[in-house]
């Protein structure tokens, strides 16, 4: 089966073909960053505007490169939500005039259920598994049955892991979003310099909070000379980050522990991080758990996992009709 994928959720327009023989076919991204990075962040008209101008010229150049004709797919599949209602519906819109016009099957997909199967796109998901869902807009832990069932079993309180990524790099006058910048300049960071607040780690509950965090790393910063000087941005990164991967590891392994799975898995665009993926690997393998990681290429967004997601829903015989609505924010859990 050969599915479409369309996402355009924030500020990615990408589209991708899944085919369910050999897997991932072609992965299209047409990054915004540029355009937003005056102003610090996603600005959602812009994003919009910005996927209309993008979409159908990538849905032309995947089967251009793929020698393929739109009547040659066997489904789409576009992400409903969560995320900007308007850049959503440019997506949504395009997935349907598309499954109209070649008359193909339309199924919807919610956006972090596409980040967690990024990991089916490696290998198949060893399952019962505990998922960690740290992205731009989320910090989730996730106990996932089986593909298409999802428990959320605790989460952030206040910010999601990427904000806090994003928002320290803002500090630091470093380009967004800030995540890869800081995972880069945190190699050369002194690990002893800075002990930054790891927020209701002793808290019996499975959650996470990160807005102390940013007034701790917002006062250190006031305190440093100016201008900023590579060493200390540099300490600050790896103050931030080492703070942000203990935080997350403990109470992944936690929440494993609690539920007795064997398999934890990473999801979203924070799992790109090579701390958090080297940690994770490592407390995975002393504790005997089975951890593959999903490709950093997949971790942020991306549309071959919304097809890979759609291919399970299109598999099981799901269909959505045109009359297929976008949502802001919902629940995982509770979405279909
Ligand atoms: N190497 C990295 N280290 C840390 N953070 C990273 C890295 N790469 C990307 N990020 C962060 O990942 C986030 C983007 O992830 P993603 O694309 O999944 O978020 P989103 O789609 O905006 O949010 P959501 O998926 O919750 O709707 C940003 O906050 C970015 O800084
Ligand atoms: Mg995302």
């Amino acid at each position: 089966m050969r599915v479409l994928g369309v996402e355009t959720s924030c500020d990615d327009t990408s589209v991708a073909l899944y085919d369910s023989e050999g897997g991932v076919a072609e992965n299209l991204v047409s990054s915004q960053v540029e355009l937003h990075d005056v102003f610090g962040g996603v600005v959602p008209e812009l994003a919009s505007r910005a996927h209309l101008v993008n979409l159908l010229p990538l849905v032309d150049a995947l089967l251009k490169r793929q020698e393929l004709e739109l009547t040659d797919l066997d489904g789409v599949a576009v992400t409903r939500g969560p995320g900007l209602i308007g850049a959503l519906l440019v997506g949504l819109s395009t997935a349907k005039a598309v499954a109209m016009a070649a008359d193909l099957p339309l199924v919807g997909v919610h956006h972090l259920e596409g980040h967690i199967l990024a990991n089916a796109l490696t290998a198949d998901m060893e399952l019962p598994a505990l998922v960690l869902v740290v992205s731009g807009g989320h910090t989730e832990l996730i106990h996932m049955p089986e593909i298409g069932r999802y428990e959320r079993l605790g989460g952030t309180l206040d910010d999601a892991a990427g904000e806090a990524f994003d928002k320290t790099a803002k500090l630091l006058s470093l380009p967004y979003p800030g995540g890869p910048h800081i995972d880069r300049l945190a190699v050369d960071g002194d690990p002893g310099r800075y002990d930054f607040p790891r927020p209701l780690i002793h808290d019996p509950r499975l959650v996470f909070s990160f807005s102390g965090l940013k007034t701790a790393v917002r006062l250190a910063i006031q305190d440093l000379p100016r201008p900023l000087v590579d060493r200390d941005v540099a300490d600050v990164c790896r103050g931030v980050q080492d703070a942000i991967v203990d935080v997350l590891c403990r109470r992944l392994f936690r929440a494993a522990g609690d539920r007795g799975v064997r398999a934890v898995y990473l999801a979203g665009g924070v799992a790109a991080n090579s701390a958090l993926r080297t940690r994770v690997s490592t407390d995975a393998q002393r504790r005997g758990l089975h951890c593959v990681l999903p490709e950093r290429v997949f971790c942020t967004d991306n549309a071959a996992m919304i097809a890979c997601a759609g291919f399970h829903h299109l598999s099981h015989g799901r269909r959505d009709g045109l009359d297929l609505d976008s949502f802001a924010r919902s629940p995982l859990t509770s979405w279909r």
